[in-house]
């Protein structure tokens, strides 16, 4: 595995680069978008994934979109511009970040509707560029936070990939985890390996190796014998959006974690930033569940795994009742219960 690190999403000149995850961690290919329709397929097909950095492609989707608006008055931009949002917000549906990220960009429009077309053109890309410089900036905050809730030589469980590839740098629950490491080198990790994409073993342990963190792999059904052989002591890992009373989506089989954690009497903690905040959403029961194809799941790498025909459910995410949760960490510090509470309070800061 070569040392070097490429970021999941950057501008190159004019150009999308993507770090195609679907391949990693065995190879490492760059995609090159120019169009809108490239990167949305980019999403649709996870060669990019993970709430925040699904949001940061989004909007950048749509500072290519816009540059091929023509349009000579700025009402006419807009018109055509709603519908670039759509399509943009359409490509995954449970992460927040992406239509969060979709309607900050749009705002930029309405905000500015007295500028010509192509100052709109040059402020969307540039908020495009916020977008991105901001989450890595809140991700060092929640490593900042996060590490203060991990134990002295720590053994963190973590599940799916909450890392700089799911983010537009440094991760969420991975950011947690590269910031105890750094305050305490003796915490290591226990990566679930995430049926049926393998988040956890593909990219989780292809970031932990590349930044030298110790990090073990195991099944997803190895979770509950670590738990009881107490080789746990806590929990970290990301979401995809978060209801207002703090019920959490997550990758599926994030519940099933949360459920084995609370038997087991250890803590288990939600890393993410403001932006996977739902406030709409009064609980988890209304967040939209992402189906993907069966096929992810009677297949491996595009060999079958199961008799021919075998029928096959597939949803990308559950839902974390808060109960379960013992804290959300986020860029402005550590939320408890009630969640209701300390979440409008995060939302207002
Ligand atoms: O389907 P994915 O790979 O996009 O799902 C990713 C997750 O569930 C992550 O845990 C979540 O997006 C948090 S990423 C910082």
């Amino acid at each position: 595995m070569a040392d070097h690190w490429l970021p999941p999403i950057y501008w190159d000149g004019d150009t999308v680069a993507i770090l195609d995850q679907r391949l990693l961690p065995h190879k490492e290919v760059v995609l090159r978008c120019t169009t809108l329709r490239q990167v949305v397929h980019a999403i649709k097909k996870m060669a990019i994934r993970g709430a925040p950095a699904v949001g940061v492609a989004g909007a950048m989707a749509l500072a290519l979109g816009a540059r091929t608006i023509e349009a000579a008055d700025t009402q006419t931009f807009q018109n055509k511009f709603v519908r670039l949002c759509q399509q943009v917000k359409n490509a995954r549906p449970t992460g927040n970040n992406l239509s969060w990220a979709v309607e900050r960009v749009f705002s930029v429009v309405v905000e500015n509707a007295k500028e010509e077309v192509c100052t709109l053109k040059e402020l969307i890309r540039k908020m495009a560029d916020t977008i991105m410089k901001e989450d890595v900036e809140n991700n060092l905050a929640i490593g900042a936070w996060g590490k203060q809730v991990i134990p002295r030589g720590a053994r963190i469980l973590t599940y799916c990939n909450a890392g700089a590839l799911a983010t537009a740098d440094y991760g969420t629950a991975v950011g947690v985890i590269r910031s105890a490491f750094e305050a305490d080198p003796s915490v290591s990790v226990i990566s679930c390996e995430t049926r049926p994409f393998l988040q956890g073993s593909r990219l989780t342990v292809y970031e932990l190796m590349k930044a030298r963190i110790p990090v073990t792999l195991i099944t997803d059904n190895a979770v509950g014998t670590m738990m009881q052989q107490k080789k746990v002591d806590v929990v970290v890992l990301g979401a995809d959006r978060i209801a207002a009373n703090g019920d959490t989506a997550n990758k599926i089989g994030t519940y099933m974690v949360a459920v084995l954690a609370a038997t087991h009497n250890i803590p288990f903690y939600v890393a993410a930033p403001r932006s996977t905040i739902d406030p709409i959403l009064s609980d988890g029961s209304l967040i939209p569940i992402e189906q993907r194809d069966p096929q992810e799941v009677t297949h491996l790498n595009g060999r079958p795994v199961a008799p021919r025909g075998a029928r096959a459910m597939n949803p990308a995410f559950d839902v974390t009742p808060n109960k379960y949760i013992t804290g959300i960490i986020t860029e402005v510090g550590v939320l408890r219960k009630p969640y209701g509470k300390s979440i409008r309070n995060a939302l207002q800061t």
